[in-house]
């Protein structure tokens, strides 16, 4: 699963599960651009993937701004040559509040960071990687995206449309050698979700409950999936929705 001299975008890389993708990526050859909206997380990114040895760079970006993106990935190409490989990650999760009480405001801002941003991403990757004659993309879906999900009713839709651009799109650039699959993961250890156990600190150990494992994943767990996803290894892996769940949906 090596990805040496290959060229990795990562968005949403300052933290969780992207931080855990980049340095992976790096220890098995990747080149990477580190992309989040906040500069902090991503320079940390940044001066992680330089401890070990690898080589990479922060763009500032907030994904749900279209001539943000654009600069975003005109900065790999320009740095770089060239753009291999894309982990669209950034994501949010909005207050836990059943359907009726969910603001408009919220709607749109999830929506425009969870599903506009992805779509947008991949609006200017993909042509990148067709002028290339191929490429992969992983979006962050979720369980959320393929299970009803109480009380985060919108993060839940956001999630399922996730799946429903990486099918449509892995569809259209078959041909031109692009795989183009999601990644699904049950809860898994990081700041957004420290974020909900500190406002909800009951929900640590039902959320373990319910899961198979009895546990929650770990960032490194999910990044292990989307290496593989990235790598030769999963050569005629495209349009799936793969999930990391410990067996969170299989019940
Ligand atoms: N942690 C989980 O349990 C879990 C489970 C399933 C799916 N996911 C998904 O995985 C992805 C990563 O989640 P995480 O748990 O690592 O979260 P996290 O909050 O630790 O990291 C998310 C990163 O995205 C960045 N970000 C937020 N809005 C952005 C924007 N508009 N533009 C650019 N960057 C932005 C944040 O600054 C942060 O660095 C998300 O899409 C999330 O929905 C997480």
């Amino acid at each position: 699963m090596q990805l040496d001299g290959k060229i990795a975008l990562i968005t949403g890389g300052g933290s969780g599960i992207g931080r855990a993708t980049a340095v992976l990526f790096a220890n098995h050859g990747a080149k990477l651009a580190i992309a989040d909206i906040n500069p902090a997380g991503g320079q940390e990114t940044v001066e992680m993937v330089a401890e070990q040895g690898g080589e990479a760079f922060f763009v500032q970006t907030d994904v749900s701004q279209a001539t943000q993106v654009e600069n975003m990935v005109n900065e790999v190409v320009e740095r770089y040559g060239r753009l291999d490989i894309a982990f669209n990650n950034a994501g949010i999760e909005g207050h836990p509040v059943r359907t009726v009480d969910v603001s408009e405001t919220d709607f749109d801002q999830i929506m425009a960071v969870n599903v506009k941003g992805v779509w947008l991403c991949m609006k200017y990757q993909i042509p990148q990687m067709v002028a290339l004659g191929g490429g992969t993309i992983v979006n962050a879906s979720s369980v959320a995206g393929l299970v009803g999900t109480h009380s985060m009713p919108v993060y839940g839709a956001s999630k399922h449309a996730v799946i429903g651009l990486t099918k449509s799109a892995a569809l259209e650039y078959a041909r031109k050698g692009i795989r183009i699959n999601a990644i699904c993961p049950s809860v898994i250890r990081t700041k957004m979700v420290e974020r909900g156990f500190a406002e909800f600190p009951q929900f640590v150990e039902a959320t373990k409950r319910i899961n198979p494992m009895r546990r929650l994943g770990e960032p490194h767990e999910v990044a292990e999936a989307v290496l593989w996803l990235c790598s030769d290894a999963a050569s005629f892996v495209n349009g799936t929705a793969l999930a990391v769940d410990g067996g969170f949906t299989s019940q």
